[in-house]
């Protein structure tokens, strides 16, 4: 058997990459160590083959409690705890320091004392800050590292805090810089199931700007298949890029959810821009492609039709997160707008 410590898991995309695992790794078995924070949530991991998962609630930056969880001489430590939303990081970015950067170098200590094979950090392609909209650029491993947003800041340092425990202590590490995920059990802070709940609920939906920001999607699963490639085939040392090559304009993306749903297009409702907002990202995954041998296996209409179909089939799920900490969460950011 492997055994994988697995943080942030019951996340939205934490989860999907355990019940991947468990389904496609029968020798693996998985300690999953998330916070439960108001993006954490047991239900998404209702049904995951328990002989096999270990779920304990703790914070990665508590050093005594990682210690505890982490087994001794497990295959990998994969990294997805994090604070994940840019509206909320510009709000306060202290909770995005906190777990991400200080969070990080707990784990990476832990994983050095407790002789850990490889760590991997799941970072984003918001590292590498914005690209102009005229342009035919992508994003490359070559490309600088420069946040615009506190969140991406903070995946940068913890990037850094990866990167230099690599090369001070000799720990084997991989990175992995994915593009904006979509699909079932994504929090409805995120555009693609804010939209799709406000739409259903026949309530406006807030478009950001002129709605021309572009954002390059890739559905959940594909994200996740990369990372485990990225775990078993690459390069001590290295980041890799993961993308589907799909870039979408946020507008044309809100359009799409309306026509599927059957709801008009006047519950657009345009809104003052995101402070600092990056205008387009774009990936070129070429090395994870030809290095890792993964690509993406989900096209965009069938990954969007499925995902808004979990949405209308699983109500239970979204209003249990549209809760009343949801309701004073979306009055602030919304209200004045
Ligand atoms: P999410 O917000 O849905 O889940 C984050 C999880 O981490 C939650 O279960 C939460 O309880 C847990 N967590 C938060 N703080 C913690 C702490 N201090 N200790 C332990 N657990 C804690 O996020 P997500 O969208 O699933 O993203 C997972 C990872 O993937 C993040 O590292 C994010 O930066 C990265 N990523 C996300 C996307 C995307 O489009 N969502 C794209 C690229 C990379
Ligand atoms: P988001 O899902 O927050 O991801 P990220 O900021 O990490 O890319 O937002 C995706 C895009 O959608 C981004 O350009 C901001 C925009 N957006 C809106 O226009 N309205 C909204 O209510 C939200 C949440 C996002």
């Amino acid at each position: 058997m492997k055994t994988y410590f697995v943080t942030g898991g019951a996340g939205f995309i934490g989860s999907a990459f355990v019940k991947q695992v468990l389904d496609r790794k029968p020798d693996a078995t998985i300690v999953n160590y998330d916070a439960l924070t108001y993006a954490g949530n047991l239900a998404n991991l209702e049904d995951v083959d328990s002989d096999r998962h270990q779920f304990i609630r703790g914070d990665i930056c508590d050093r005594a409690a990682v210690m505890a969880a982490m087994p001794e001489g497990c295959d990998a430590v994969f990294n997805f705890a994090a604070e994940s939303h840019v509206d909320r990081s510009i709000e306060s970015a202290d909770e995005f320091l906190r777990t991400n950067v200080i969070g990080t170098q707990v784990l990476i200590d832990a994983a050095r004392t407790k002789g850990v094979r490889r760590f991997v950090q799941v970072s984003t392609d918001e590292v590498m800050g914005s690209l102009a909209d005229d342009t035919n650029d992508y994003f490359t491993e070559d490309s600088l590292l420069q946040p615009n947003s506190p969140y991406a800041a903070s995946k940068a340092a913890a990037e850094f805090v990866v990167r230099a425990a690599r090369e001070t202590h000799g720990v084997d590490a991989v990175i992995t810089r994915c593009g904006n995920n979509y699909g079932p059990r994504q929090f409805p802070e995120k555009l693609i199931p804010l939209m799709i709940a406000n739409a259903f609920n026949d309530e406006p939906l807030p478009v950001y700007g002129d709605g021309r920001n572009v954002r390059d999607w890739i559905y959940v699963g594909d994200h996740c298949a990369g990372i485990w490639a990225a775990f078993e085939r690459g390069i001590d040392g290295k980041a890799y890029n993961i993308g589907a090559r799909n870039e979408q304009f946020n507008i044309d993306v809100v359009t799409s959810i309306l026509d599927a749903l059957g709801k008009p297009h006047s519950l657009i409702k345009y809104v003052t821009d995101r402070p600092g907002h990056d205008r387009r990202y774009a990936i070129d995954p070429t090395l994870a492609e030809t290095e890792l041998g993964w690509k993406p296996m989900v096209t965009w209409e069938d990954g969007l039709r499925s995902t808004i179909d979990w949405y209308l089939n699983n109500s239970d799920w979204v209003n249990n997160v549209r809760n009343g900490e949801y309701q004073e969460y979306y009055a602030k950011m919304y209200g004045g707008r």
